[in-house]
């Protein structure tokens, strides 16, 4: 039978981008304290552990995810002190903390590489990876993940170095053993900080091939560098270091975001018998509406299909030999109401209908911090956009010409990173009562006085009462946590519709992802004509009969014992 539940299998975990989530002092950044004030709130919707974006020493090229000093706070954020008073009250609260745990690279004012990039017999130099030119030219044509080459020309001793991201994070080299032992050192100082676990950025990233092999300039060359760069086997060896001097011997579990990462991969990284990681943060779904040679920037429709059928296929496929990862959006992703659902007329009803989704497959959920209200996307201009991605994207854009600059505004304003950067909205006063500074650092979407926290907790029928009702659904329930799941109607083109198993207990959960009514036939459905009504997003569920009509986005959870 099954093995008792771990917490982080039972965890609903909310995710806090600190730079936009609240700020306490008035300087139009979000802070550590800032959370603090908020741990309540957060006590009150019901989620069980934090995922904090990163908080580190940073001189945010990337927004934290460039850290300069592993062991210190960014300025913007606060002190050590605020730290522990944080991690004091949220574990007060019974909520763990996950670290960022940005270890792929490093920023470039970060000692290790100031140190690194000094002389060719730098004791740091095999921090990082660098390389002779080639006919004055830069090592090899690898691409990085937002625009460009991958390589940057360093003065001092003549030579390029490595970066897969901006060139203000440079990548770091895991096959010298000094690299690990210093991220174990980063760990342990953490754990000893309050730390319950981590979300390692780029997990799938850290094993290089080095001899950086060309990716050429056809029309496949991100697909190509893709196949490269992500799932080398080397990093299995890497976690296997990292569990067995932390993860074990700490009982902190670790979350791996692994882009690109295939079925087989991830039960390899996250099968309990393999003592790697703990669970998988995967993509698939959130490419769903990538172009077809994976491009990011382009404009495909989304399909309902494709998502349940993407879910679907990782539910199974990890079931009894990996864990997944639950989301349907983060800092990195546009917000899931206005990508999935419907941020018009049917907003709170779709969202309602995506957290009944979230809250009810197999896997560790992430709430990202808004989804909770219903925050949605919004339209920058291009002096507006902030995210270094898309600026990065837009510059090779203009050299490749592949878009008209109207087209890529489009794309940036429907895929960017900057949709959920977007202060936090708690109320309808001046900055949507995220910040007394006259501006907030960001733009503030324009809908907060209609959409706000403040709002959202007065109203009984809220989206915010739907999370909180569904949070407390599936922390009362194991069956939500460790129970089997198994689809039906497989075929259904907008209804997604499965089964949650664990021993005599059954859930059904009845999915409408459209803003179009649907019929189903339930001839095919096992029999849950008397089952109690877990939680509907309409006043009265629709009755499951011979065949039933799900209402716009429609969400119903149904539970059974069958004896
Ligand atoms: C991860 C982060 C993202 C960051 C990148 C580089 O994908 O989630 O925000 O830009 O890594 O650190
Ligand atoms: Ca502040």
């Amino acid at each position: 039978m099954e093995k008792a539940a771990k917490w982080w299998q039972k965890a609903v975990v909310y995710q806090v981008y600190p730079r936009s989530f609240y700020d306490s002092n008035g300087d139009g950044i979000g802070d550590l304290n800032g959370i603090y004030e908020k741990l309540d709130y957060l006590k009150d919707l019901g989620v069980t552990a934090l995922w904090l974006s990163p908080y580190n020493k940073s001189p945010n090229a990337d927004n934290g995810y460039d850290v300069s000093d592993y062991y210190d706070i960014m300025d913007e954020f606060g002190t050590m002190e605020d730290f522990d008073r944080l991690s004091e009250k949220a574990h007060r609260l019974g909520m763990k903390l996950i670290m960022d745990l940005v270890i792929n690279h490093t920023s470039d004012e970060h000692p290790w590489f100031v140190e690194s990039k000094k002389s060719k017999d730098s004791p740091k130099r095999d921090y990082y990876f660098w390389r002779a030119g080639k006919d004055g030219k830069e090592p090899s044509d690898a691409r990085n993940m937002f625009g460009g080459s991958a390589w940057k020309y360093y003065d001092e001793t003549g030579e390029y170095c490595y970066h897969l991201f901006t060139e203000k994070q440079f990548d770091l080299n895991w096959d010298n053993p000094a690299v690990p032992e210093e991220v174990v050192k980063i760990c342990k100082f953490w754990i000893g900080k309050g730390i319950d676990g981590f979300r390692i950025d780029c997990a799938n990233l850290l094993g290089k091939d080095t001899s950086f092999p060309s990716v050429g300039g056809g029309p496949d060359a991100i697909l190509k560098r893709d196949k490269q760069i992500f799932n080398n086997p080397k990093a299995h060896g890497y976690y296997r270091y990292l569990n067995e001097q932390v993860f074990t011997p700490c009982d902190v579990p670790a979350f791996g975001e692994c882009s690109q990462v295939t079925l087989d991969e991830a039960a390899m990284f996250s099968d309990p018998a393999r003592n790697e990681i703990s669970g998988i943060i995967q993509f698939e779904h959130v490419k769903i509406d990538d172009g077809p040679n994976g491009e990011k920037w382009a404009d495909v429709p989304f399909q309902p299909k494709k998502l349940k059928a993407s879910l679907s296929k990782w539910q199974t496929g990890l079931e009894g030999r990996g864990w997944n990862c639950l989301y349907l959006d983060n800092h990195d992703q546009p917000r899931l109401i206005s990508r999935f659902g419907d941020d018009g007329k049917y907003r709170e009803l779709s969202g309602k209908m995506f957290a009944t989704m979230l809250l009810t497959l197999k896997g560790t959920p992430f709430i990202y911090q808004g989804s909770e209200i219903g925050m949605t996307n919004l339209n920058l201009s291009y002096d507006e956009i902030d995210d270094c991605e898309a600026k990065m994207a837009i510059e090779e854009n203009k050299r490749t010409g592949a878009l008209s600059d109207e087209a890529m505004l489009r794309a940036v304003n429907k895929r960017g990173r900057d949709n959920s950067r977007t202060p936090m909205q708690w109320s309808a006063d001046k900055n949507a009562g995220f910040t007394t500074a006259d501006k907030a650092w960001f733009k503030i979407n324009s809908n907060y006085k209609e959409i706000n926290v403040q709002e959202s907790m007065a109203r009984k029928d809220s989206l915010f009462h739907y999370y909180r009702r569904a949070i407390a659904m599936r922390m009362q329930d194991e069956l939500f946590a460790l129970g089997s799941f198994r689809e039906l109607l497989a075929d259904h083109p907008s209804a997604f519709v499965y089964e949650r198993i664990l021993g005599s207990e059954k859930a059904l959960i009845l999915l409408n992802l459209t803003g179009e009514e649907c019929e189903i036939e339930c001839g095919e459905l096992p029999v849950y004509a008397d089952a109690e009504v877990l939680i509907s997003n309409y006043d009265a569920a629709a009755k499951v009969s011979e065949k039933m009509r799900l209402r716009p986005y429609e969400a119903i959870v149904l539970k059974k014992a069958d004896n």
